[in-house]
């Protein structure tokens, strides 16, 4: 097991990274203020781990309350998040019953909101299984769920006590969903850290087969990036920006699209091409540059074409973004391969433009 730490004062928090750690009863007990907890999962991740999870917790006395939504992007609404009201209240869950959120970023995400909002505040655990979330949605206490205007527009900042990246959980993960999460650690690679972009593209497909050296390795390097940019910026007022290379794009797609058409992580890698032709167009990328980064995306098996849809239409989506400051639209580009910068010096003509130059032909 690898352990790192993200340091928030008395807010940090240890993620635990390694083979057949989700189900570990001494990794989370030391975490629970009392020894009930609710766990939230979905009916697809449910059957293959919850059982194992609730078992291990029930053989050391905790009383275990489960909560189980459907499966979907498309679920990451009010309605959805008001099913785990409903049986946390009716199972007269209290102030300090712990929610452990089991699954990818969508349980994540509203598992934490939840958390956040639940009598103004419950402790949490983040158990991710999806490599996505073990990279990134997992860490950093971003928590949301999405508006039909916006994606993530509804949300908090609310940390979790204990993040268990568990690499096993991983081999049950469908070949789409592992592309998707390789989106996101090709991002910390292109953001900031080239020494990791040159490893992943010697080792892409040790990553796509499942290796499980290779897995641990790419989730505690990404993680680390992760940890660094939130201990610096929890709130996003600098740094942590950075994160969203290509998502202003990709969030346009998955709105645009309708939620769950195409993945988190495929929209993402789209997005990043369209801003990796507009850091061309300000003069910063080369077009071997650009060429580089589709190379290492289409080796992942993930879309560098964007979803067909007028430039218009993605620069109305687009004005949704959280980024979006005094009525002017911010975009995370790249200085070169392995320096992000959040700007506003590009146009919307030029937006247009890197956009049509990564829509389909027809
Ligand atoms: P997801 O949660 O929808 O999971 C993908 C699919 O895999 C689902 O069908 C899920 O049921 C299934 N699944 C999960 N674990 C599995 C396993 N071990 N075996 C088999 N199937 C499994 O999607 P995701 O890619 O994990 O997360 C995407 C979400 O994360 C988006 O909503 C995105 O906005 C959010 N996100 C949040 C942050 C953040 O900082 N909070 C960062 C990035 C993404
Ligand atoms: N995934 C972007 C962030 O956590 O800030």
């Amino acid at each position: 097991m690898q352990s790192l730490k993200v340091e928030l004062a008395e807010r940090t928090y240890p993620i635990h990274i390694g083979r057949g750690l989700y189900a570990k009863a001494d990794l989370i007990l030391p975490h629970l203020k009392r020894k009930k907890v609710a766990i939230v999962s979905n009916e697809t991740v449910a059957p293959i781990y919850l059982a194992q999870l609730a078992n291990a917790l029930e053989q050391h006395g905790v009383t275990v309350i489960t909560v189980t939504l459907p499966d979907g992007e498309c679920y990451k609404d009010w309605q959805t998040l008001n099913l785990i009201f409903d049986v946390l209240l009716a199972q007269r869950c209290e102030r300090n019953t712990t929610l452990i959120a089991l699954g990818g970023g969508v349980i994540g995400d509203m598992g934490g909101f939840a958390a956040a909002c639940y009598q103004r505040g419950m402790p949490f655990i983040q158990i991710p299984t999806t490599l996505l979330s073990q990279v990134d949605s997992s860490v950093g206490g971003k928590t949301a769920i999405n508006h039909p205007l916006g994606k993530n527009m509804i949300g908090a900042f609310y940390q979790p006590q204990l993040v268990i990246a568990d690499t096993d959980t991983l081999n049950t993960l469908p070949e789409r969903e592992l592309a998707a999460g390789l989106a996101e650690v090709i991002k910390y690679g292109l953001i900031r850290d080239i020494e990791f972009l040159v490893w992943l593209e010697g080792n892409i497909e040790r990553l796509k087969a499942r290796e499980p050296e290779a897995l641990a390795y790419a989730i505690h390097r990404s993680c680390l990036n992760k940890a660094n940019i939130v201990s610096a910026d929890e709130r996003e007022n600098g740094e942590r920006a950075l994160l969203n290379l290509g998502h202003t794009f990709g969030h346009a797609i998955e709105t645009g699209m309708g939620y769950g058409k195409w993945l988190h992580g495929e929209a993402v890698a789209a997005g990043t091409m369209m801003a990796a032709e507009l850091s061309a167009l300000m003069g910063w990328l080369s077009s071997e540059d650009v060429q580089r980064i589709a190379e290492i995306f289409n080796r992942a098996g993930l879309p560098v074409i964007g979803a067909a849809m007028p430039p218009e239409r993605y620069l109305e989506l687009m004005r949704h973004d959280k980024k979006v400051d005094d009525g002017q639209l911010r975009l995370v580009l790249l200085k070169s391969i392995g320096k992000a910068v959040i700007t506003d010096v590009a146009t919307e003509s030029q937006i247009s433009m890197a956009i049509t130059a990564r829509l389909p032909n027809d």
